[in-house]
């Protein structure tokens, strides 16, 4: 593990002896073998995959991340405002862009603050956590280098006993089925204690081709970030894909009110995964689903806060009403 140039102020946590990748031998193999192939999409971010993300955020196309920046600049201090958090737990923070703009204001009106960043990125908490702590003097920044559910019930969030922001932005929430969202907000919403926050950032349903173009960018990008799983397999589990052989397929499902993110094998082929002794059949056009991003009403952020166990307690949005934030405290 690396260690920081700034290392009383930034702690790189690593729950377990296990690294955030212990469980990608288990979830390629059951996603590969299974009758319709799919990989969670935990595994795009690498070194690589973090940055191709970035220049996704940085596209004309992609307009969630500009959306909700200005959109939380604009209701920043209502939201520390309600919230007066000691403690800022966030989940994906990668580089923590956004946070910021909340770090910033806290800091404006109390003299410290603790931030918990939980990434899968040791690369994107490492440069995050420098700028941060060079920034704001009085902040210390203690991240895991974890998953959601594995950082969740890390001692270092359980410990906390000041009032806590728990912050999950970028509408990442939309990685996750209806179900498994409200487990992983349920899971948030046993770490709060009754003067806690949840803020949540979610993207909303819209016309259908704004959706398309955000995952289909002009440059490309998208698509490398897609196939860039395949060289993440290649490399952690002596895996022989041919990216060339590959493309990026991403459509609005309306039905669903979903993107959905495939890889499509241009022809049938048989692609070997030593690590796993395992050999991979794909017929031509076969796909692999890498991710879904759901897309919501304000109606159904609403229903799934609640089945969490939360209610709202704010929802912003912009004029053309492209993504929410919701502020949210225990029922
Ligand atoms: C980081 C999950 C919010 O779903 O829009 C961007 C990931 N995938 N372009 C999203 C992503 C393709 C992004 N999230």
């Amino acid at each position: 593990m690396r260690v920081s140039a700034y290392e009383d102020r930034v702690y790189i946590h690593k729950p377990s002896a296990a690294t955030p990748d212990s469980n990608l031998a288990d979830d390629v193999r059951a996603g590969l073998t299974a009758a319709l192939k799919m990989l969670p999409p935990k595994y795009f971010y690498d070194e690589i995959g973090s940055e191709l993300f970035e220049q996704i955020c940085a596209t004309p196309e992609y307009y969630p991340t500009r959306i909700e920046h200005g959109l939380l600049e604009d209701v920043v201090d209502k939201i520390v405002d309600l919230s007066e958090p000691k403690v800022i737990v966030e989940l994906g923070s990668g580089s923590s862009r956004k946070t910021e703009l909340l770090l910033q204001a806290v800091l404006s009106v109390q003299p410290t603050l603790r931030y918990i960043p939980i990434d899968v990125s040791e690369k994107a908490l490492i440069d995050a956590g420098e700028r941060l702590v060079q920034r704001f003097l009085p902040l210390t920044v203690d991240a895991l280098l974890a998953d959601y559910e594995e950082g969740l019930k890390h001692e270092r969030v359980r410990e906390q006993q000041a009032r806590k922001l728990f912050v999950f932005l970028g509408g990442t929430i939309g990685n996750f089925d209806h179900d498994e969202a409200v487990e992983l907000m349920s899971s948030i919403r046993r770490q709060m204690g009754d003067d806690d926050r949840f803020l949540l950032g979610a993207d909303r349903v819209k016309d259908h081709d704004a959706l398309h173009r955000a995952y289909n960018d002009e440059r490309g990008i998208t698509a490398q970030f897609n196939l860039n799983v395949l060289r993440v397999i290649n490399r952690e589990l002596d895996a022989a894909f041919d990216l060339q052989t590959f493309e990026h397929h991403a459509f609005y499902d309306p039905e669903l009110s979903r993107i959905e993110m495939h890889l499509i094998s241009k022809l049938a082929q048989r692609v070997p995964i030593r690590a796993l002794d395992l050999t991979v059949e794909f017929g031509r056009r076969e796909s692999i689903l890498t991710e879904i991003s759901r897309k919501f009403t304000v109606q159904g952020l609403t229903q799934l806060i609640e089945e969490a166990d939360l209610v709202v307690e704010r929802h912003y949005e912009p004029e053309n009403r492209y993504f929410s934030l919701i502020l949210a405290r225990p029922a």
